[in-house]
């Protein structure tokens, strides 16, 4: 269909002044005067909606145009007319209108503004909405700005398995995966595994970080970015059930360099997100939170706080609030301590390293101290973690040991342990949650308004 994509009319928009022009798109609003009617059609490519004027006087087919409404798909070829002074540089004089899809007047996006909750029941009519619009444009370049980080510093993309038989983080919240049916009867869990699809237990990937340590093996600095999948009970504003992650790893390599290179990172991707995506960034900052273009501009330039966790539990320890979860050496970090110590202690983005071992899982570099181990989670205000990594244990009977200790069935581990046997290095990486990261850019509570199709317990639209 020839036409021309709105945002390329935009950026352009003089060199096409008194051309007649063709562009399509979906009618956002549309206003009568006498003589006049007047349509923002938005095509989805731009934020902003272009200004349709129908000259009911002149215009042959007015009356049918006339009683379209909000999300009726046109057509329309008109005059480019430039307007300078007003709100828009240019609005389109339409000469002919073609009527692509009417709309019933049971469009559930009229001209009044839907709340968030409603609309995530109809996420195949949302994407309509500018604040879908621009959350999944912003989706989309964050995605191309964290390649291109990667390509500029020497690492290698690779694809590791979606369906996986070991359980990285070992906190057993993974989906099964079967190909038996409803009804199928056996005598024994054995039984049940030996007759599947792969004859063993299979899972839907927590983490691609196993078989991405085995890839930086060969390649040296590889990074994985695909889907993560987690039947973890948590129904709060951060928890998804399918999320998407970016997992670098690192050969030779510490904790140090680990910190460096997630700073790196998180600057790199804020940066690219302000400098392609401006006007979606100053949607958000109107709607969504107040100070976010200045929010993000600390965090593309200045550096991290960086906190162990034995200061984090003292500082928590005397911070002067009443926590819902006790705090003392050995906890996890709940969300409400997380937060407390990146929105109220270091006011900025936080790196907490070096947690005790047994909160942790068993791949992670044992400290000499013998408690604790050489991992870090960068921790940002509004959200608490969005990054969780660690140097991993490079010694292979420090690392069975841990393993041993855990009960861990070694046999799904094997290839795992190979590499420290043959030409173990030091080395670390991390997992971003891509979801995370946009509600952090965009100033969104709710990570189901980051994903097209969230899935969280109990619902998947
Ligand atoms: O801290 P996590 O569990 O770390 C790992 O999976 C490591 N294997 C990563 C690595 O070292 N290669 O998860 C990493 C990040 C978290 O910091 C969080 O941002 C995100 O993944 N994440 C989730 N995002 C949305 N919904 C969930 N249920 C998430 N669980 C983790
Ligand atoms: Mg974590």
């Amino acid at each position: 269909m020839e036409h021309i994509d709105i945002c390329d009319l935009k950026r352009d928009y003089e060199k096409y002044k008194d051309n007649v022009v063709t562009v399509c798109g979906w009618v956002r609003t549309m206003r009568n005067s006498k003589q006049t009617c007047f349509i923002e059609l938005n095509d989805g490519t731009a934020l902003s909606n272009v200004q349709i004027v129908v000259d009911k006087n002149t215009f042959s087919d007015a009356d049918n145009i006339v009683r379209q409404t909000i999300g009726t798909s046109l057509k329309v070829e008109g005059d480019m007319v430039l307007t300078p002074g007003n709100k828009q540089p240019f609005e389109i004089s339409a000469r002919n209108i073609e009527v692509l899809g009417e709309s019933p007047s049971d469009y559930p996006l009229q001209k009044k503004a839907q709340t968030l909750e409603f609309l995530r029941t109809i996420p195949h009519l949302r994407v309509r909405t500018n604040t879908f619009n621009a959350m999944f444009r912003l989706r989309s370049e964050l995605a191309f700005g964290i390649h291109d980080f990667f390509r500029a510093n020497n690492f290698t993309y690779v694809h590791t398995p979606i369906i996986t038989g070991s359980d990285c983080e070992g906190a057993g919240e993974v989906f099964n995966v079967t190909a038996h049916k409803y009804g199928e009867t056996f005598e024994s869990e054995e039984e049940f595994d030996a007759t599947d699809f792969f004859r063993k237990k299979a899972y839907l990937t927590v983490s691609g970080q196993l078989e991405g340590e085995t890839m930086a093996m060969g390649l040296g600095k590889i990074y994985t970015f695909g889907p993560t999948f987690r039947a973890e009970n948590s129904y709060t504003p951060k928890h998804a059930a399918e999320f998407w992650m970016i997992e670098p790893e690192v050969a030779f390599a510490d904790l140090d360099d680990l910190l460096d290179l997630a700073q790196r990172m998180i600057k790199h991707i804020t940066k690219h997100c302000l400098d392609k995506c401006g006007d979606e960034l100053v949607f958000f900052r109107d709607f969504y939170e107040k100070g976010l273009l200045d929010k993000l501009t600390i965090v593309a330039n200045s550096d991290y706080a960086v906190c162990e966790y034995g200061e984090a539990v003292r500082l928590l320890d005397k911070a002067d609030r009443k926590f819902e979860y006790p705090v003392s050496w050995g906890i996890d970090l709940q969300t409400e301590h997380e937060r407390y110590l990146t929105e109220e202690i270091f006011k900025r983005p936080t790196f907490v390293t070096n947690y005790p071992k047994d909160i942790k899982a068993f791949y992670m570099k044992q400290n000499p101290d013998g408690k604790t181990v050489a991992a870090s989670d960068l921790l940002v205000p509004g959200i608490g973690e969005i990054i969780g990594g660690s140097q991993r244990e490079d010694d292979y009977d420090k690392l069975t040991a841990a393993m041993t200790e855990r009960g861990m069935d070694l046999a799904p581990y094997r290839n795992y342990l190979d590499l420290r046997k043959y030409g173990s290095v030091p080395h670390a990486g991390f997992g971003l949650g891509f979801d995370r990261m946009l509600m952090y850019i965009t100033g969104i509570g709710n990570i189901r308004d980051t994903i097209p199709y969230p899935r969280t317990t109990g619902f998947m639209a």
